[in-house]
C-alpha cells in the first residue's frame, strides 16, 4: 500500500493492495480517461513528479520504465511510500 499526491488536484489519497491507482481515483470522483486497464493502450499514461513507480504495464519501454517521469495508472504501482502524479 502507499499513497499517491495528486498535485494538480491539491489531494492525497491511499492506494491499498488490491485496488488500482486508477480506481482509487475514481472513488475519489476524478474523471480518468482509460480504455484496456491491462497496461497495453496508453490510454491512462500519467505523469510522475516525484516517487518511484513499480511498472507493471507493457505499453512504455524500458528508457521510459527508467526515466520515473510517467507511469499507466490501470496496472502499475509504488515502490515508495508515495507518488506524486501530475493529475
Ligand atoms: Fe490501457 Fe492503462 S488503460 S494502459
Amino acid at each position: 500500500a502507499f499513497d499517491i499526491e495528486l498535485a494538480r488536484s491539491a489531494m492525497t489519497l491511499h492506494v491499498p493492495s488490491g485496488k488500482t491507482i486508477l480506481e482509487v481515483m475514481r472513488d475519489a470522483g476524478l474523471t480518468v480517461p482509460s480504455s484496456c486497464e491491462q497496461g497495453a493502450c496508453g490510454t491512462c499514461l500519467t505523469g510522475v513528479m516525484e516517487g518511484e513507480v513499480d511498472h507493471q504495464d507493457v505499453y512504455l519501454n524500458d528508457s521510459e520504465k527508467q526515466s520515473n517521469t510517467c507511469m499507466m495508472t490501470c496496472v502499475s504501482r509504488a515502490k515508495s511510500a508515495r507518488l506524486v502524479l501530475d493529475i
